[in-house]
């Protein structure tokens, strides 16, 4: 575990640096621009003042991913554990989705203790089935 990592929230400034960042991390399946949109629910990773990695969440009963990325050249390094790992001092069941063909993020949330709760066939407009997964606190 990387441990000069800090928390913040994002702000507007943010916003087209975290686009590129998804971009250079994801080429073939990042988010577009005006996704970005809603800073209050991103939460960024930094070390050494750059942002290395963010989460866009919501939380409601429970803590919903639905996006995260670390930046390309900090890969395989705990960024994306780290992050995990404050969503989950909210204390909540956390949940989301990610394409089939991850392997790599699937491999992750396995060993964060998510586990695979539901598939949905075709989900993503390439035909690419969704896997749901989860990870319980125990209350
Ligand atoms: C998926 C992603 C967020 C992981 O971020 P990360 O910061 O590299 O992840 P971490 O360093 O915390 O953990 C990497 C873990 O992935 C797994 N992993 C790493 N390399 C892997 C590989 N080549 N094959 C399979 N699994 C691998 C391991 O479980 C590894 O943990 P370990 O280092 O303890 O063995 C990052 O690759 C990314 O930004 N990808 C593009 C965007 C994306 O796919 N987001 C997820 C959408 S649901």
């Amino acid at each position: 575990m990387i441990n000069n990592i800090s928390f913040r929230k994002a702000n507007a400034n943010d916003l087209s640096v975290l686009y590129q960042l998804d971009r250079l991390s994801d080429e073939n399946f990042h988010w577009k621009l005006s996704f970005f949109n809603y800073q209050d629910l991103i939460k960024i990773a930094i070390i050494a003042n750059q942002i290395v990695g963010f989460v866009v969440y919501q939380t409601t009963d429970v803590v919903e991913i639905f996006r995260i990325t670390t930046r390309h050249n900090f890969k395989n390094q705990g960024v994306a554990t780290a992050l995990i790992e404050a969503l989950k001092q909210l204390n909540k069941s956390i949940i989301l989705e990610l394409r089939e063909g991850n392997l790599k993020a699937f491999q992750l949330y396995q060993k964060l203790g998510f586990e695979q709760i539901y598939r949905r066939e075709k989900y993503y407009s390439n035909g690419e089935n969704a896997k749901i997964m989860q990870f319980s606190i125990v209350n």
